[in-house]
């Protein structure tokens, strides 16, 4: 489908390219192996525009919730927006102070939402805009924010804009996605489907067959039907976007989480910079309107996307051709969702891998981005597999301390806080191998795990029933649960100036011999915290390369025993994490 003969079936089509390619504008066409991690680093980065983010960044922890599977309250089998309202308080309840809300729009469900039919319309199992206003006021009043997601990269071929741009005759929206003009000419090292328009050509493609990519121009224009990213079409592109965004942020929405933000400008070199250019002129007329609106991006390279005006962006789970980035190699390398390979996570006990090779990874990114913006640390999101149960509790509350004490913002995915586990199930709307991620909130030991009155039959995706599987309501009652401890992490998070979103970051201890891992936070008045990490099996004795002023020892909060610091030497008991002062 990359290139070739045109595709003559319509969205059934298995169209993807590349599996989960976020890198599609054909910048590397020809190449499906090579992706973005290895090209070359940024060397001078374009200034940010936003210099200033919204104060409530400097502290915020994230909650990102699916809501097809967080709370029904109408007895339909799917989560609803009412339902994220009703449970505000048990959100702020975690140490949350935002939510990121997957895509809530109207959609064919194609690709569980990430297909938009109508950008300005909640999908009606969700509710209507109201709720979703509802939702707003109500996170407001708890001093809480909420992103929505953006799919700006593409919209599903049901939406109105492709269905007009797909006719033969001219009309406003013949340029708003990307049409060859012949229907045997496909794009050169670009997904594309022919076959099933009226109109005389063939469709670029972002991800699935059913997400034509919009027109945002491309880089270098070698053939006529090519746009560049100045022409009146790419312009009216993000002109669109602009009004869609302006439109949620005047109904009461705090920001983006945009999508596949690298993919807007095909041909794109490897620096972006022609995407990064669009995201500037988007972001930076939303922000003239709306100074205080966040932006998150799906990006994943941060000396990129926070020169494009990003505040945040993600450190995404990326093992291309079984090399990890720092990410994966702390908690998701291996080839099994489910557990049972190979898995040389950092955080796995048996694992033997030292946090050296993380910081070489993860150090240089954080040291040539963090004046522009933070990069973001999750616990997993919906487009990966859960860490349990391949991580067993208390692997996943080392690698949560970790999570949950790194500069930049962190993001909690919704389930995790009491170690939901990944579970093999069929695909259910284009999930595949993520549906095992996306399963209802357990909230209680009810009908249906207290997520819905609905047959059991009828839930979006099957609830996990098996007599261990975790509860919000059983671990409220134990105080020694993954939830009180992602509570008293956040908590602690909250009061401690050095551990929030710009306290500084430095590795006191990281190598590729031992499992200890130890680095200080400090603050901008100078007072530091240090963690310590030792997934290993084995207790580990390192010394330290500075102890930061004013750290003598005094455990804040700790998970399998406590690690002790005497002057430069640090003793940490197996599988444990400290927090010290
Ligand atoms: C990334 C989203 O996280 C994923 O769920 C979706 O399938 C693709 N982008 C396409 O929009
Ligand atoms: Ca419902």
């Amino acid at each position: 489908m990359r290139s070739g003969a045109p595709t003559p079936c319509p969205s059934t089509a298995a169209a993807t390219v590349g599996g989960m390619s976020y890198s599609s504008n054909g910048a590397d066409a020809g190449s499906t192996s090579e992706s973005a991690f290895t090209s070359a680093p940024n060397t001078a980065p374009i200034p940010s525009p936003a210099a200033v983010h919204a104060p409530w960044l400097r502290d915020a922890v994230f909650y990102e919730v699916y809501p097809q599977s967080f709370n029904d309250t109408n007895a339909d089998g799917i989560g609803d927006l009412p339902g994220v309202t009703a449970k505000l308080d048990y959100i702020a309840s975690l140490g949350a102070t935002a939510i990121w809300l997957n895509p809530c729009f109207d959609s064919p469900f194609q690709d569980a939402g990430y297909d938009v039919r109508d950008y300005k319309k909640v999908a009606p199992r969700y509710g209507t805009n109201q709720d979703l206003v509802d939702l707003f006021a109500a996170a407001h009043e708890r001093g809480m924010h909420v992103l929505l997601d953006l799919v700006a990269g593409h919209t599903s071929d049901e939406h109105p804009w492709f269905r007009a741009s797909s006719q033969p005759e001219r009309n406003e929206f013949s340029d708003r996605y990307i049409w060859t003009t012949s229907w045997v000419e496909g794009a050169p090292g670009l997904p594309f489907i022919g076959g099933v328009a009226p109109r005389n050509g063939t469709y670029i493609l972002n991800f699935f067959a059913c997400q034509p990519a919009l027109n945002y121009g491309f880089a270098r224009q070698e053939k006529p039907w090519m746009q560049s990213p100045d022409s009146p079409a790419a312009r009216a592109t993000r002109d669109a976007m602009v009004d869609v965004m302006l439109y949620w942020l005047e109904l009461g929405a705090d920001g983006f989480r945009c999508d596949m933000a690298d993919s807007l400008v095909k041909y794109d070199d490897d620096r972006r910079t022609h995407t990064i250019a669009a995201w500037r002129d988007m972001i930076g007329r939303v922000r003239e309107r709306f100074p205080q609106a966040a932006f998150v991006s799906e990006w994943g390279r941060p000396t990129l996307s926070l020169t494009a005006g990003f505040d945040m962006d993600f450190y995404l789970d990326w093992r291309w051709d079984g090399n990890p980035n720092g990410y994966c190699m702390l908690a998701r390398d291996t080839d099994s969702q489910i557990g049972g390979a190979p898995d040389a996570s950092f955080f796995r006990a048996t694992s033997g891998t030292g946090a050296a090779r993380f910081v070489r990874e993860y150090l240089p990114q954080y040291e040539e981005s963090r004046g522009n913006g933070y990069f973001c640390f999750i616990t997993c999101n919906h487009d990966c597999a859960r860490l349990a149960p391949r991580l067993s509790p208390r692997e996943e509350q080392i690698a949560f301390t970790m999570f949950l004490t790194m500069p930049g913002v962190p993001y909690i995915y919704y389930g995790d806080e009491i170690g939901m586990s990944y579970r093999e199930l069929p695909t259910k709307e284009g999930g595949y191998t993520r549906t095992g991620t996306r399963t209802p909130m357990q909230w209680n030991g009810g009908a249906n795990r207290g997520f819905s009155d609905a047959p059991a039959e009828k839930l979006y995706l099957p609830v996990d029933t098996s007599s261990d599987a975790p509860t919000v309501a059983a671990q409220e009652a134990d105080p020694e649960s993954q939830l009180n401890y992602v509570r008293a992490l956040t908590a602690l998070r909250h009061e401690t100036p050095a551990l929030q979103s710009d306290g500084l970051f430095t590795v006191l201890h990281a190598s590729d011999d031992d499992r200890a891992f130890v680095y200080a936070r400090t603050a901008a008045d100078g007072s530091s915290v240090v963690v310590a990490l030792n997934p290993g099996l084995e207790p580990a004795a390192v010394e330290l390369e500075s102890v930061p002023a004013g750290v003598g020892g005094q455990v804040l909060l700790s998970r399998g025993g406590s690690a002790a610091l005497e002057g430069s030497r640090i003793v940490l008991p197996a599988q444990s994490a400290t927090i010290l002062r």
